[in-house]
């Protein structure tokens, strides 16, 4: 059993760090193997709707996408985190993220997910809206905690004073672990993943 987290702030080891490191050490003292990636201080960009992942299962641009995407495939859970900006998630997060799941062509189905947003103050549940939508499209069942997932803080010292907002870390840590190991005991007696139908495309409404 493997969980990534993606941590999409610019600060490697700021606000989104702390939290997503709290609900890590739960996954990992769950006997969970984890691994945290950052998506970097680099220009990220956006996905250009080329269409080149629908014939080749990956994205055109040259970037760390492709190996990010090939760990998610194999992993069994999938944690995004983002710092709060202008009331959504910032602007390298929603495009790595975007460009991750649409290269993903569905294959993320059946893994575990949940978003963790970090903000100094307000706009906290409008992002952690825009994460639950990921996954939300993807067949992927959503883990939750105590409290939607925010933590409040301007540096990673005030985070760790949100105590509520890392209990509710601890708490998804806990529950995604909990359901990794349903599953895998799900998976010995027997029962199958859920069959999949052929996508049908409504593009507009008639
Ligand atoms: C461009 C920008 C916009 C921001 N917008 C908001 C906001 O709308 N609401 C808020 O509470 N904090 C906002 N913040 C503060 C960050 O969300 C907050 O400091 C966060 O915890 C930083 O996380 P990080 O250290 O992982 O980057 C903003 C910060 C930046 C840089």
């Amino acid at each position: 059993m493997k969980v990534i987290l993606i941590n999409g702030s610019p600060h490697e080891f700021g606000c989104t760090y702390t939290a997503l490191a709290e609900l890590e050490r739960t996954l990992q003292e769950e006997g969970v193997e984890t691994e945290m990636i950052h998506i970097g201080k680099e220009p990220v960009g956006g996905c250009l709707g080329c269409g080149y992942c629908y014939a080749k299962g990956k994205c055109v641009q040259q970037d760390m996408l492709n190996d990010v995407l090939e760990k998610v495939l194999a992993a069994d859970g999938l944690v995004l985190g983002s710092p709060v900006h202008y009331a959504a998630i910032a602007g390298q997060a929603s495009s790595f993220f975007d460009r991750l799941f649409f290269a993903s062509g569905g294959r993320f189905a059946n893994k575990l997910g949940t978003g963790v947003v970090s903000c100094r103050r307000g706009g906290a549940s409008a992002a952690f809206d825009e994460l639950n939508k990921y996954f939300t499209i993807s067949n992927m069942p959503v883990i939750s905690g105590t409290y939607w997932n925010q933590v409040h803080g301007n540096t990673p010292n005030e985070v760790k004073q949100d105590l509520e907002g890392m209990q509710n870390m601890r708490a998804l840590g806990r529950n995604m672990a909990w359901l990794l190991k349903c599953i895998e005991q799900g998976k010995a007696a027997g029962i199958a993943l859920p069959k999949q139908e052929e996508k049908i495309m409504t593009n507009f409404v008639r």
